[in-house]
């Protein structure tokens, strides 16, 4: 497995309906998974074989091994 791809990343959602999105990995890339947060939960999850990007809607605080960001939205 290449590295980096196991990396955790974590988000908490700073209002109700905050969407983490997996987008898929390889020459095609397309959402594959919607997770709704409410405010004040955490998902805590990887890049993974099938996963290689995320896209987060919403007001939230994503932590990754960069830093930490917070969403303008
Ligand atoms: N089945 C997905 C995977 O193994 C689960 C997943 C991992 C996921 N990381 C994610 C879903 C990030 C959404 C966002 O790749």
């Amino acid at each position: 497995m290449e590295s980096g791809q196991n990396d955790y990343f974590v988000v908490k959602a700073k209002e109700n309906g905050v969407h983490v999105i997996g987008l898929t990995r390889g020459a095609d890339t397309r959402f594959h998974h919607t997770e709704k947060l409410d405010k004040g939960e955490v998902m805590i999850a990887q890049f993974t074989d099938h996963t290689s990007a995320v896209k987060i809607r919403g007001k939230a605080v994503v932590m990754t091994k960069y830093g930490t960001i917070e969403t303008d939205a």
